[in-house]
Formats: structure tokens, C-alpha cells, sequence
């Protein structure tokens, strides 16, 4: 058998969040966060959010696919596959309804508990994402939440509750989902948790600017920062990362205003939020950016010293594909859930158009680690298609070859990052079970090992069943990662 590159005790995995797999939104106190007033939509009809309960509409947060009920099952799954690490988000309005409580709900607790308990039993590491897209809706209604410094009062009251409730089981902490998604519109309302407009679209020129969205993006920094150090005081063995959507960009052509035009957008989309988390302070060229957009941002006099003083112990990242750019106008255009550009001639791509590229991963293991070195972890990436369920020799399953070949050649794109000598110690795929979209609210765009039959509608059982990548996988796990 041949070597792999991946060093003993590698963290392999899979990673979800709360608000696409729970359901049970209202359960045990729970209250409304953003993601609960999202309809669905596909690849060409965005999602649209709605202010207040609409009874006849379809939420497809509201059911999911049913995890609170079915953990236990659940996670025997993920152990039978050999699971070292799972990363799961913490419902934050499980914990605080509203976000404005100062006691936390006990009843909510009391399911991480257990949640977390059943991880230990199997042996399996929990990292947990303590905010993933999932803010009370009640922080967007009282002050329009990470538009106001307020929310960083309510955040370490919501992180700190559960580092301390958990900080003996959890060793793994990511303080925001994709931080950086707050520099796009799309990422206002998910990841800043503000209001839109009456139009009840995501983007709004009236509501969305740069400056909201920097500005809460500064707001969540120090958040991270405070949580990050109070981690480390509380307990030494806490590790603590950061976790943004990396943007691997290419030149569509060697004119030297794309390549410009590449730098610019790695700077801000990569590095920006990446040297505040890592380094604990802007990089050199915000302030050209903040001149140069007519951005001002407002900050606390201790912040810079907050910032410095909670730097993260590890950089996570998600991966799914990369993006190709131009200035001169060639290029046919390509979608992804927040980033898009022009196709590249040389990638295939998706039904939902996001474009494979296992080779960009290596380049973006190395730049990372260049930058940074520090240990890095790959905690989503993943390949949303279509299944079939089938029957073979009287059991229900999926030939999911399409999304073993792209895992496949991601894992051995690790493998040779690692070989050029990228630390990196952990992979969580996106995601392990069948769950719904952030993009577009489907069930139909499935990243699972595990089937779950659900769907778009809400029909379906909500029956599991294991695909040929549960078993692809599995060997995987127990060979280290040799594909
Ligand atoms: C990431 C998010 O952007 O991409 C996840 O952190 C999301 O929440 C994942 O599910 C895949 O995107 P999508 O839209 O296919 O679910």
C-alpha cells in the first residue's frame, strides 16, 4: 500500500450548520433567527426573506431535515464512517431567543448537551461554529444587528455562555462563519444579520451600502477578538480559529490590469479579514481602500489593542471552486452562491454553475500558509448535484460517482499541499448528510454521504440512506486519506 501524505491523527470529517439541518425551529423556546424567514429559491430564483411567519409559505429551515429528533442516528452514521471530527454550528437563538435575554434557555442548552455527549461517546472531536448565518432576528429588529456595536455585547454574551457550558468537550472554536461574506451584499443580511428593504430581496440599495457592511464587518472583529481571549483565559487548551470563504482568483487574461485587478481582489477578499483574525491588525492597504471607496470606518480607541490581543490559534477556510476575473470584457459570466466571474475555459462546472478546480486548492493551501503559517484546516468543501436514489441487491442507495471523483481529487490536492510543506491538520467536508442550501433552500442540490428523502416541497420521508461515497469515504478515513 502506498504512503499518504496526511500526518498521523489528521482530523477528518464532515461539517453542517444548525439552520440547514436542525429544523425544530420553534422547539424548546427556540426563537426566529434570519435564516427562519427565508423562502426558497434555485439557481435562477433567488431567496427571498419575508419580515414575519407568512402560515402558508414553505420555510425550508423550519423542518430541515429533521437533526433535532434524529441526532443519535445521525451521528451513528457519521461514526460508522470513521468521523475524527464533526463541525456543527451552535443555534444561537436556542440559547437566546431573541439575542436580548441576559439568561440563557436552559431547554436549548440542554440539546447541545446532549448533542455533544453522543459526539464524545463515538469518540468523534466537535468543533463548533458559534455563529453560522443564524442571528436572532430579534438583534435585527432592535438595532439591525452587526450595523450597531451593540451586537458585541450580545455576541460574547451568546459565546461565552457556551465556551463556558462546553469548553471541557469542545477544544475547537470558529467564531464566525465565512466572515468575509460580509464584504459582499449577499452576506448583509446572512452573515450581518441587517435588514433589507421592502422588496424583500437580499441586495437593496437602500438599506445595503459598503459602509454598513465594513463597518459591521469591524464590529465583528472585535466580537471575535473578545471571544478569542476570553477562550484563552479561560481555558489554555481552547483553540480558536477563524474561518472565511477563500476566494481563489485567476487572471481570464495576461493584460496587466487583470493581473492587477486579481491582487486587488485577493487583498480584499482573502487578506483583509484574514491579517485582522491572524495578525490582530488591518493590513497596509485598508486604508487606501477605505480612501480610495470613501469608507469610514468607526472604531473604539481600544480596539486596535483588542484586536491584537485576540488573535486565533488556527485559519479555517471552505473550498468549493475558484473564481476567474477580467477588465476587458471578454469572458462568458458564471454563477457560485456569493462570489461570481467569467468561466473558465479550462474547468468544468456544475448544474449550479460553480466551477471544479482541486488543482486551486493546492495554490490555496500554499498562499495561505505563506501568509500566515499557522496550522490551517479545510472545514467545507464539497460537490452539490443532483442524486438519484436506486435500489441495488434490495437496498436503497446512490451512485454518487460525479461526487466521489471531486472529493477525490480535492483530498490528493491536500496531499500535495501538504507535501510542499502547507501545515495543514484537519478536512471537514461539506457536508456529510443531505441537508438544505444556504444559496437556494433546496434539498435537491445534495453534498451528503448520507441520503436523506426530502424534498423541495418538504415532501419525503426523512428516511437515511448510505451512498457509495458513505463507503468511499469510510476507506478514505481508515487509510488516512490514500483516495
Ligand atoms: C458556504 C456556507 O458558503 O457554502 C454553507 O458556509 C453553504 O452554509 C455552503 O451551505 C454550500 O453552499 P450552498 O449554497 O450550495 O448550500
Amino acid at each position: 500500500m502506498t504512503e499518504t501524505n496526511f500526518p498521523e491523527g489528521f482530523l477528518w470529517g464532515g461539517a453542517t450548520a444548525a439552520n440547514q439541518l436542525e429544523g425544530a425551529y420553534d422547539v424548546d423556546g427556540k426563537g426566529l433567527s434570519t435564516s427562519d424567514l427565508l423562502l426558497g429559491g434555485s439557481v435562477n430564483v433567488p431567496r427571498k426573506i419575508n419580515r414575519t411567519i407568512d402560515p402558508q409559505a414553505f420555510y425550508p429551515s423550519h423542518d430541515a431535515i429533521d437533526h433535532f429528533h434524529r441526532f443519535k442516528e445521525d451521528i451513528a452514521l457519521l461514526a460508522e464512517m470513521g468521523f475524527k471530527v464533526y463541525r456543527f454550528s451552535i443555534a444561537w437563538t436556542r440559547i437566546f431567543p431573541t439575542g436580548l435575554e441576559t439568561e440563557p434557555n436552559e431547554a436549548g442548552l440542554a440539546f447541545y448537551d446532549q448533542l455533544i455527549a453522543e459526539l464524545k461517546r463515538h469518540d468523534i472531536e466537535p468543533l463548533v461554529t458559534i455563529s453560522h448565518f443564524e442571528s436572532p432576528i430579534g438583534l435585527t429588529k432592535a438595532f439591525n444587528a452587526w450595523a450597531s456595536r451593540d451586537m458585541i455585547a450580545a455576541y460574547t454574551r451568546f459565546a461565552e455562555t457556551i465556551i463556558t457550558r462546553y469548553h471541557h468537550d469542545v477544544r475547537y472554536w470558529l467564531t464566525f462563519n465565512e466572515i468575509n461574506m460580509l464584504t459582499r451584499p449577499m452576506g448583509a443580511y446572512l452573515a450581518g444579520g441587517m435588514y433589507v428593504d421592502d422588496s424583500d430581496r437580499f441586495i437593496s440599495p437602500n438599506t445595503d451600502s459598503e459602509q454598513l457592511r465594513l463597518q459591521a464587518l469591524h464590529h465583528q472583529f472585535v466580537a471575535s477578538a473578545l471571544v478569542t481571549k476570553f477562550a484563552h483565559e479561560l481555558d489554555p487548551q481552547l483553540q480558536v480559529g477563524c474561518m472565511l470563504a477563500y476566494r481563489m482568483l485567476y487572471p481570464y487574461t495576461s493584460h496587466p490590469d487583470d493581473i492587477a485587478m486579481v491582487q486587488r481582489a485577493t487583498e480584499f477578499n482573502n487578506f483583509y479579514c484574514g491579517d485582522v483574525q491572524v495578525k490582530g491588525h488591518y493590513p497596509y492597504f485598508a486604508r487606501r481602500y477605505w480612501r480610495d471607496h470613501h469608507l469610514h470606518i468607526d472604531m473604539a480607541p481600544e480596539d486596535a489593542a483588542t484586536l491584537a490581543a485576540g488573535t486565533v490559534d488556527f485559519y479555517t477556510f471552505s473550498y468549493y471552486q475558484s473564481s476567474t476575473m477580467t477588465c476587458t470584457g471578454e469572458g462568458e459570466k458564471t454563477g457560485g452562491n456569493f462570489f461570481s466571474g467569467v468561466k473558465n475555459p479550462y474547468l468544468e462546472r456544475s448544474e449550479w454553475g460553480w466551477e471544479i478546480d482541486p488543482r486551486g486548492l493546492r495554490t490555496a493551501l500554499n498562499q495561505i500558509y505563506d501568509r500566515y503559517q499557522v496550522p490551517l484546516m479545510v472545514v467545507e468543501n464539497g460537490f452539490g448535484t443532483r442524486d438519484q436514489l436506486i435500489e441495488q441487491n434490495g437496498v436503497k442507495t446512490v451512485n454518487d460517482d460525479a461526487r466521489i471523483a471531486y472529493l477525490k481529487a480535492h483530498i490528493q490536492a491536500m496531499g500535495a499541499a501538504i507535501r510542499d510543506g502547507v501545515d495543514l491538520v484537519g478536512y471537514t467536508s461539506w457536508a456529510p448528510i443531505d441537508i438544505i442550501s444556504a444559496s437556494t433552500g433546496e434539498m435537491a442540490k445534495r453534498y451528503g454521504y448520507i441520503y436523506v428523502d426530502k424534498h423541495d416541497d418538504g415532501t419525503g420521508t426523512l428516511a437515511r440512506y448510505r451512498k457509495k461515497s458513505f463507503y468511499w469515504y469510510q476507506q478514505v478515513i481508515q487509510h488516512n486519506g490514500l483516495v
